[in-house]
């Protein structure tokens, strides 16, 4: 059974009708006639249903959502959600650009980051954020002193690491003590009471993030409980803590997995919230792959098909340098025909790039009936695909696509190889 007849990711927005796969009413097979491929093409509908689900959560409540610029970061999606007035969750100064260039509020951004450079924290207190996500002691003494360099006060949240496995891939877990990410939940206290001496800090909350592509609930309520136990510490010694943000991470259906729904994550949070009594104090989130990761995908076409002693390649014109996530974490994102045929001659194809790696595979062991010119859906890549492309083998980055009803607007032009290199100088002998 070609596996188009499954029940898609992106479903109902992205489907086959007529044996055809559309997105929204626009046909793919269209848009690669219009905009050429490797495409990437995202539904405004899914996107507005995804980031709806987060916001009609726990009506009533003081939930403030931030979305992960990180998780795709194209203008008009940052648009989208700044419209639904969302704030933005961002890692850097050009992440900030990229929310005012948007039309983002500034006054609703969080600046999270391990790493942040004198330039980007004084660029982030100029553009007025809510506040800085501080990772370290060292960093508390950097920012008091940009503020104080700039005559203002920095607002600043501590984010803790509070040691708790989410139970996801290894390179997107982020609370660990081994991770690099937050202070450690012992050197916390130091830490919030060592603000009352920097004079140009203002302490407005407490943060924590501990992975992405979490698909249960019981990670998170492990972090909230750390949190909530330092918060009453931490106020106990008489820092006052505005708001709690958990971070981002809930996963979404890549192949099987089932993850809890935004109302279930948040009823269960605001639960224990509730029993400590701190159910009154704004609670932060910091959602990217679940707003956008099923509301796009990318549109490749098959180049070649090619065949070795023991396997079958389809060689496509998207690679590695365009959705990096099958090459660096070994995930796993459908694939699908554009125009499903009768299965005749199905065989079980490694659906692979043209970089010169063998990482450069989108999908392996795929079943799927393919003739060369054929084109491929590779789904599930609304999230850290187009985010995390690259140049590699200079290859120009794909073309972008906003579906809305029966129009598809071209949100970022296909990269042109002449400006690949246009700041590129031959050095003098
Ligand atoms: N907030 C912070 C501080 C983060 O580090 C992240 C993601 C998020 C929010 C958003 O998490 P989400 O809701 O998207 O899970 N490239 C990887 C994912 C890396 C995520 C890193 N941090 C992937 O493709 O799976």
């Amino acid at each position: 059974m070609p596996s188009s007849l499954h029940m898609l990711p992106g479903a109902p927005w992205i489907a086959h009708h007529e044996g055809e796969l559309k997105v929204e009413q626009v046909p793919l097979q269209r848009l690669a006639a219009a905009h050429g491929t490797p495409l990437y093409v995202y539904s405004r509908a899914a996107i507005e249903a995804a980031a709806s689900a987060w916001s009609d959560a726990a009506p009533g409540r003081d939930v403030a959502l931030r979305y992960a610029v990180k998780a795709n970061s194209s203008l008009a999606v940052l648009r989208v959600l700044a419209e639904l007035g969302w704030g933005f969750d961002i890692v850097s100064g050009g992440e900030l650009a990229r929310v005012l260039a948007a039309g983002g509020d500034a006054a609703k951004t969080v600046f999270s980051g391990v790493g942040k450079t004198d330039a980007e924290i004084a660029a982030a207190l100029r553009a007025g954020v809510q506040c800085l996500n501080v990772e370290s002691e060292s960093e508390l003494q950097r920012i008091d002193r940009v503020a104080g360099q700039l005559g203002v006060r920095a607002p600043v949240s501590l984010r803790i690491n509070p040691d708790v496995d989410a139970r996801t891939h290894p390179y997107i877990s982020t609370g660990l003590r081994s991770n690099k990410f937050g202070i450690p939940q012992a050197l916390a206290r130091r830490a919030y009471t060592g603000c009352a001496q920097l004079q140009h800090l203002r302490v407005v909350g407490i943060a924590c993030h501990i992975g992405s592509q979490i698909t249960e609930l019981g990670p998170y309520l492990d972090a909230l409980d750390r949190v909530v136990e330092l918060v009453r510490d931490i106020e106990h010694h008489g820092v006052a803590l505005a708001h709690i943000d958990l971070g981002g991470g809930l996963g979404i259906r890549y192949a099987d997995e089932a993850p809890p729904r935004p109302a279930e994550l948040l009823a269960a949070l605001l639960a224990r919230l509730d029993a400590a009594g701190l159910g009154q104090r704004p609670l932060l989130l910091e959602p990217g792959r679940s707003v956008v990761g099923n509301a796009g995908l990318l549109l490749t076409e098959v180049v070649t098909l090619k065949s070795s002693i023991e396997r079958h390649f389809a060689v496509v014109d998207a690679a590695m340098n365009d959705l990096m996530r099958p090459a660096l974490y070994e995930a796993w994102q459908d694939i699908v025909a554009v125009r499903p045929r009768d299965g005749a001659q199905a065989r079980q194809y490694d659906v692979v790039g043209a970089v010169c790696e063998s990482g450069d595979w989108l999908g392996r062991e795929r079943l799927l009936d393919l003739r060369e010119g054929d084109l491929l859906a590779v789904l599930s890549a609304g999230a850290y695909g187009m985010a995390m492309a690259s140049n590699y083998n200079t290859r120009p980055r794909a073309a972008e696509v906003l579906v809305d009803g029966d129009r598809a607007h071209l949100i970022r032009e296909r990269e042109d190889v002449a400006a690949l290199f246009a700041g590129e100088r031959i050095a003098p002998r």
